[in-house]
């Protein structure tokens, strides 16, 4: 029997028409001006957040995006039955990835609904995991990490090109604290797409800075829910409010 190949990088399991491309340049045979709406993540990425989440038995886990169920099957694993709660936005989607989790076993609960919201019931929850980037911390997310709990989120291109992963800390009175560790290119949260002038805006003003490894940007939000991007220490902040 052939051994299918496994291959890194994301699988796309959804299309979309790409909103900056008139209507009458579409062509679905093609595939062109389409964009991705939902995949199953590139395998390394996947494998390298579940490290960053630090996960163990026991701990409550909300992940945003369930795409095909497939990472939340993974997080059920490690965490253990009951524990994770996954949002996907595309009800069909949603419906499908509930169905594979059961079919799989796999003791998900998977809602329908805007991730930005997180899952209040439910919280509070030791790990949050999104699967598509952000352009903010959604306030929600803080305030349904217990603290001591980890955000694990990949940003849009808003203030590096390359989409970096950020983890950040949640401490007490909802104030939280993080880094960026590396690129992690995801697709946005539904709405949140940065259009081709943001996108060329972002990386002059990058490269302006001497082009800086995403690692040295860190995030704070305070206990008032200011949100300061900060370059190599938390005082040194770069733009916020
Ligand atoms: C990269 S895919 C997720 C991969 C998924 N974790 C898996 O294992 O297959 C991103 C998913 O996020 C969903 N999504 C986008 N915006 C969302 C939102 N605001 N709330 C919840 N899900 C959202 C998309 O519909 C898509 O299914």
């Amino acid at each position: 029997m052939a051994v299918p190949r496994l291959r890194d990088g994301p699988i796309v399991t959804a299309v979309e028409p790409d909103p900056r491309v008139p209507r009458d340049l579409l062509d679905s045979a093609s595939g062109r001006g389409y964009v991705s709406a939902s995949s199953s993540s590139d395998p390394r990425i996947m494998a390298r957040m579940l490290d960053l989440l630090g996960l163990g038995p026991g701990m409550r886990v909300l992940e945003i995006g369930t795409g095909t169920g497939y990472n939340a099957a993974l997080l059920a694993h490690l965490v253990g039955a009951g524990n994770v709660t996954s949002v996907e936005v595309d009800a069909g989607l949603a419906e499908n990835a509930r169905a594979s989790l059961e079919a799989a076993g796999c003791p998900v609960r998977v809602v329908t609904g805007d991730g930005v919201e997180g899952c209040p019931d439910g919280a509070p929850y030791d790990r949050v995991i999104a699967t598509a980037a952000v352009r903010a911390l959604p306030h929600a997310w803080v305030a349904q990490t217990r603290p001591g709990g980890i955000i694990l989120a990949p940003w849009a291109p808003v203030f590096h090109p390359d989409g970096p992963l950020g983890v950040v800390a949640v401490g007490a009175d909802g104030h939280a604290e993080g880094r960026f560790v590396e690129p992690a290119p995801f697709m946005p949260m539904r709405g949140q797409r940065v259009g081709p002038q943001e996108a060329q805006d972002v990386r002059e003003w990058w490269q302006g800075l001497g082009e800086p490894a995403c690692s040295r940007f860190g995030l704070t939000v305070t206990a008032e829910d200011e949100h300061l991007l900060w370059m190599d220490e938390p005082g040194r902040v770069l733009f916020g409010g």
